[in-house]
């Protein structure tokens, strides 16, 4: 679908970092089109049409060692201007005969100072007084600098921190603008690619909706598309846009697995259905689903019993419409560069989180996926530019196993009942106090411990119940949230006094990593 953007853009070449796609995000908050490619995308000829500006990104290999993953040769004489970041910086200096060598005692982890040394338009308004705040994650330094560059910054430990070479309009940084913790990166990375790429904005979700619709238009025809609705915003937008396109040939399955917030299922039912008068069929699972999760406590097991039932339910409510080609999915950007590895290598799997590739294969259909190339805050922008309400288009992200993780241990229906209280209550709680949309994601949890407690005259030994509320960009980092004084124990007080079942609230202060935001 992206080449369908047939537009100026900056290209960033991901070469592994845990943060390659931060670097696009501040490109498309400026405005600007940009893709994150693979090395081997590369490789393809017609991939530099276009495009104005590329980026290297950093990333885990080392040039210091025989085989590592380069651009081929014939980038860098593009006159396309080029920044490398981290180990894009190391891979534009080994390209250009600087010397590169593991810093054994000098590794450079976290904020440091640098200094300036030389004027560039790549460092207009990036220091105060000469000097300023960079966040590093490095272990390799350059220290003989490669032939045609020059100086522009260094720290204590890296003497070649910006090297630039202004005729090439080649660029390297040893730190990372893209995160906030380096104080005016979002300024450098603006002085790239407005003053040395020169690219105009061209990046607007207000306007990409047309484009958007017309591709959909252009790939389904008059052919029949099904889609899971949860409610989430993902997957209404995709709805929305979709029904937008080919009206009535869309057809949306609402499985309602009982493991939803309070109420919101048949909210959202009855928002499609009278406000987008769309055509939306509701199954009622929650028995099955309970059913199957009876006496499972494993996380992974949850989860696995949760999403093959709901493809189970789903195939067979869709085998009975008749004549379907295709099934719409409300992939994201992150979770599509997430579930390709730059370098082949499988990353670690922390928990199954099954949005990617689930549904279609045994359904022989074909996949529209409108969303594919946007980040969540697009994706946003690009639902209330197209009128779906505050309700929805506002909602914190909700697990697809939902309320199945945070039970811990084993699910029951007494169980689930006594969460969405305590879960609807805190966030009635955030809504009245006007800080829900300050908040990345809110939730109460039920742990699988009883404390005794005094009511009245009365011992009571009920469940512990835990809040959590996290700040964060896109659920990759999060810190917990700090309450203003007064906040947590109003919350606790309104719990405990009006949720049979529940005689203790504990607030959870762990940030992600080392945490993760869900229990589960
Ligand atoms: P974690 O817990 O991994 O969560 O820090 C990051 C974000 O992903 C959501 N999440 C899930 N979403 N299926 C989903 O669709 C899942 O299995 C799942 N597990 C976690 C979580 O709510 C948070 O927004």
């Amino acid at each position: 679908m992206i080449q369908e953007f047939n537009k100026d853009k900056i290209i960033v070449i991901d070469f592994g970092s845990q943060v390659t796609k931060l670097i696009a995000r501040r490109i498309r908050e400026e405005e600007i089109f940009c893709q994150i490619l693979k090395v081997k995308d590369l490789k393809k000829k017609e991939i530099l049409k276009n495009t104005r500006g590329i980026i290297l990104s950093g990333g885990p290999a080392t040039v210091t060692k025989k085989n590592f993953p380069k651009i081929p040769n014939h980038i860098f004489n593009s006159k396309i201007p080029i920044l490398g970041i981290c180990y894009g910086l190391q891979l534009i200096a080994k390209h250009f005969k600087g010397k590169i060598k593991l810093g054994k005692n000098k590794r450079e982890f976290g904020k440091m100072i640098i200094n300036k040394n030389l004027n560039s338009d790549l460092t207009k308004n990036f220091y105060k007084n000469n000097k300023s705040i960079v966040w590093m994650s490095h272990q390799d330094i350059v220290y003989k600098i490669p032939i045609g560059f020059k100086k522009i910054a260094s720290t204590s430990s890296s003497p070649l921190t910006i090297i630039e070479n202004k005729k090439k309009k080649i660029f390297g940084v040893q730190f990372h603008p893209e995160v906030t913790h380096t104080i005016n990166g979002k300024k450098l990375i603006k002085n790239f690619i407005f003053s040395i790429c020169k690219i105009k904005k061209n990046w607007k979700m207000g306007i990409e909706k047309k484009a958007i619709i017309k591709n959909i238009k252009k790939i389904v025809g008059n052919q029949k598309v099904i889609c899971a609705l949860s409610g989430g915003v993902d997957s209404s937008v995709t709805a929305l846009l979709i029904q937008k396109a080919i009206k009535n040939n869309l057809k949306c399955i609402m499985v309602d697995t009982g493991l939803m917030r309070k109420n919101e299922f048949k909210d959202t039912y009855r928002i499609f259905k009278s406000t987008y008068k769309m055509n939306v069929k509701l199954i009622n699972s929650s028995a099955i689903f309970l059913k199957r999760l009876k006496n499972v406590s494993n996380p992974e097991k949850k989860r696995k019993i949760i999403g093959n039932l709901f493809i189970k339910i789903f195939e067979k409510e869709a085998r009975k419409i008749k004549n379907v080609k295709f099934l719409a999915q409300g992939t994201l950007y992150p979770d599509i560069i997430e579930s390709k590895s730059a370098t082949g290598s499988k990353t670690s799997k922390i928990k199954s989180h099954h949005n990617v590739g689930g549904l279609p294969k045994r359904m022989k259909l074909k996949l529209i996926e409108p969303l594919k190339d946007l980040f969540k805050d697009e994706v946003r922008n690009l639902g209330k530019s197209i009128g779906l309400t505050k309700k929805i288009l506002h909602r914190h992200p909700f697990p697809g196993p939902g309320l199945a993780i945070r039970i811990i241990g084993k699910i029951n229906f007494e169980k689930v009942k006594i969460l969405q209280e305590a879960d609807h209550i805190f966030i009635n709680e955030l809504i009245n106090l006007n800080i829900y949309d300050k908040i990345w994601q809110a939730y109460a949890a039920l742990l699988p411990v009883k404390t005794v407690g005094v009511m009245g005259d009365s011992r009571t030994y009920e469940n512990l119940c835990l809040i959590r509320a996290v700040k964060s960009e896109d659920g990759m980092t999060a810190d917990f949230y700090s309450f203003k004084k007064g906040v947590l124990e109003e919350i606790s007080n309104k719990i405990i006094n009006r949720v049979k079942g529940i005689n203790r609230v504990v607030y959870d202060i762990t940030s992600k990593p080392p945490g993760t935001i869900e229990l589960e």
